[in-house]
C-alpha cells in the first residue's frame, strides 16, 4: 500500500509512544514509525508486553502495528523516509556545569538534531514534541542550517499536554493542539501541514496556532499553574490539620466557585511525574536568566510547598507512632506517581520510602503496576525492602499502612482482614484522601488523613 506520508517519531517513551499509536489510529493512510536508540524498549514495543502500562494502549498498538505503525532502532533509515519527523527525546534536569539542577539537559536533542542534518537527504519539517526550554526551537534551527547541504528543514513547536494514565483519552479527544511556527511563509506553510495531520480526528477550533515562541512557553506554563493548584491547595492542608478544617469540606467550598473550578483540588502527599518539576525548573531558570528574579522566586515556591508536603507527611507519620519507627514495619500502598501508570518518575512514594529507610523502618512496597520500576529507584538503598503485589499479604505484620497512590482497588480492599493481619497498634496515614476514614477508625485503626483531624484511640 502507498502511504500519503512517512511520519516518523524519534523518541519512544511515555509520550511518543501513544501519541504515535493513536496518530497511526486516526491515520490509516499514514505510514508511522517510532525510533529509538534504546533497542531493548524497541523489542519491547514489538511484543505483547509493552513497555509502559496506559489504559487502552494495548489494544490500538495491536491493531496498528501491522498495519501502518512500526517500531524500529533504525534511526537513519527512518530520517531518510520520512516527511516529517516528532522529536521526542527526553530532556532531564540537567545534573552537571551550568545550570545544574534547574535547567533542561539538552544533549539528547541536539544529538538528535545531527542525526536528522547527517541523513537527511530531502526536506523535513521537524516537531518540537518534548518540553523545552523557550527559544530552543532557534537552537535547532541553527543546527539544522549549519551546513549549507541545502536542504530545507521547518522546525514547529508542537507541545503534547497528555496526562499519564487517561493518556489515550487525553489524544483522541484533546482539549486543544498547540502549533508554534516561525512566522515566514515557509514556517507557515509547515504549520499548515501539521494542522491537516490533526484535523483527521481533532476539530478545527481546537487546533490553535501561535508563534514559536508561546507555543514553547505555553506548555511550560500549563504545567506550572497545574502543579501551582496543587500546592495551593496542599499548603492550605497543612493548615487545616492545624485548625480542624477539613480539606474536602474547604476544596469542594472553593472549587464551586466557576471562577475557579473544581479540577486539580485534592490534596496529596505532594505531586510527582516526570513534567511538573522539571518543568517548573526550567520556568525558575528561564527567569532568572532574565533576571526576574521575583517571578522566579513566586514558581519556585511550588516546587518547596511540594518538598514541604512530603517532609510533612514523614514526620507526621514519626510523631504518630509513638517518635520512634526504627524497627517497625510500614506497607506504602501504591508507588506510581499517580494512578493507573506504572511510572515512578519523581513520585513522592520514592522521597517517602528512602527517608522511612533512613529511620530503619521495614519498608514493603505494594503495587498493581509499579514494582518494577520501584526495584530500580531504591536499588540502591540500605536497609529491609520487599515488594509484594498482593496488598492482603503485603500487610502482615505491618504497623503501619500509607497509602501513596489514589489506585482505586484500595478503595475496596476488606480492612477488618487487613486489620486482623497487621499488628497492633494499627495506623493508616492516607496520603490521598480515598479511604473510608470513619470506617477504619470503627475497625481500631488510627487514622491520618491529609488536610483532616486525625482519628486515634492513643
Ligand atoms: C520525554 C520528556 O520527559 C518530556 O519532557 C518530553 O516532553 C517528552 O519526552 P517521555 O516520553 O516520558 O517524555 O520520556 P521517556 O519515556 O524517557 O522517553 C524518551 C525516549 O527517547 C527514550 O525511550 C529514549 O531511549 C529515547 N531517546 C533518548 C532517543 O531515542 N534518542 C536520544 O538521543 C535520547
Ligand atoms: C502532567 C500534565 O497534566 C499534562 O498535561 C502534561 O502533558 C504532563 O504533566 P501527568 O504528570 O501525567 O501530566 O499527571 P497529572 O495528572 O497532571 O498529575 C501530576 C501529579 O499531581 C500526580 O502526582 C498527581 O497525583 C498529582 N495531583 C494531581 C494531586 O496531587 N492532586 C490533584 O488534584 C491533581
Amino acid at each position: 500500500m502507498k502511504f500519503e506520508k512517512n511520519i516518523l517519531c524519534i523518541g519512544a517513551g511515555y509520550v511518543g509512544g501513544p501519541t504515535m499509536a493513536v496518530m497511526a489510529q486516526k491515520c490509516p493512510h499514514y505510514r508511522v514509525t517510532l525510533v529509538d536508540i534504546n533497542p531493548a524498549r524497541i523489542a519491547q514495543w514489538n511484543s505483547d508486553d509493552l513497555p509502559i502500562y496506559e489504559p487502552g494502549l494495548d489494544e490500538i498498538v495491536k491493531e496498528t502495528r501491522s498495519r501502518n505503525l512500526s517500531f524500529s532502532t533504525d534511526i537513519e533509515g527512518g530520517i531518510r523516509e520520512a516527511d516529517i519527523i516528532f522529536v521526542s527525546v527526553n530532556t532531564p534536569t540537567k545534573d552537571y556545569g551550568i545550570g545544574a539542577g534547574m535547567a533542561a539537559d539538552l544533549q539528547y536533542w541536539e544529538r538528535t538534531a545531527r542525526q536528522i542534518l547527517e541523513f537527511s537527504e530531502s526536506p523535513k519539517i521537524v516537531v518540537e514534541k518534548s518540553t523545552l526550554p523557550v527559544k530552543t526551537a532557534q537552537a535547532m534551527e541553527r543546527i539544522l542550517t549549519s551546513t549549507n547541504n541545502g536542504i530545507r528543514f521547518d522546525v514547529l513547536s508542537n507541545p503534547e499536554f497528555l496526562s499519564e494514565g487517561t493518556a489515550i483519552a487525553d489524544l483522541q479527544e484533546p482539549d486543544r493542539v498547540l502549533i508554534g511556527s516561525m512566522e515566514t511563509e515557509s514556517g507557515l506553510k509547515a504549520r499548515d501541514v501539521l494542522v491537516e495531520i490533526y484535523a483527521n480526528w481533532v476539530p478545527r477550533e481546537r487546533i490553535i496556532t501561535t508563534n514559536i515562541w508561546s507555543s514553547e512557553l505555553s506548555k511550560l506554563v500549563a504545567n506550572a499553574f497545574l502543579a501551582q493548584r496543587v500546592s495551593s491547595i496542599n499548603s492550605i492542608s497543612a493548615l487545616c490539620e492545624k485548625t480542624g478544617a477539613d480539606i474536602i469540606e474547604v476544596a469542594t467550598a472553593v472549587g464551586m466557585d466557576s471562577r475557579i473550578g473544581n479540577k486539580f483540588l485534592n490534596a496529596s502527599v505532594g505531586f510527582g511525574g516526570s513534567c511538573f518539576k522539571k518543568d517548573i525548573l526550567n520556568l525558575v531558570y528561564l527567569c532568572r536568566s532574565y533576571a526576574l528574579h521575583e517571578v522566579a522566586d513566586y514558581w519556585e515556591s511550588v516546587i518547596k510547598i511540594n518538598q514541604y508536603q512530603q517532609e510533612r507527611f514523614v514526620f507526621k507519620t514519626l510523631n504518630a507512632m509513638f517518635n520512634t519507627l526504627s524497627g517497625k514495619k510500614i506497607c506504602l500502598f501504591g508507588f506510581a506517581f499517580k494512578a493507573n501508570t506504572g511510572d515512578t518518575r519523581e513520585s513522592p512514594a520514592i522521597f517517602i520510602a528512602k527517608r522511612l529507610l533512613e529511620e530503619k523502618t521495614e519498608v514493603v512496597i505494594s503495587d498493581p503496576k509499579a514494582l518494577k520500576n520501584a526495584r530500580e529507584d531504591l536499588k540502591c538503598m540500605d536497609g529491609k525492602i520487599s515488594y509484594i503485589e498482593d496488598p492482603y499479604r503485603a500487610v502482615d505484620g505491618c504497623h503501619a499502612i500509607a497509602v501513596m497512590t489514589e489506585w482505586d482497588l484500595y478503595r475496596n480492599l476488606d480492612f477488618e482482614k487487613i486489620y486482623h493481619f497487621m499488628t497492633k497498634p494499627a495506623f493508616v496515614f492516607d496520603g490521598r484522601n480515598i479511604l473510608d476514614h470513619n470506617k477504619l477508625y470503627t475497625i481500631g485503626f488510627n487514622v491520618f488523613p491529609i488536610g483532616k483531624p486525625c482519628m486515634t484511640y492513643l
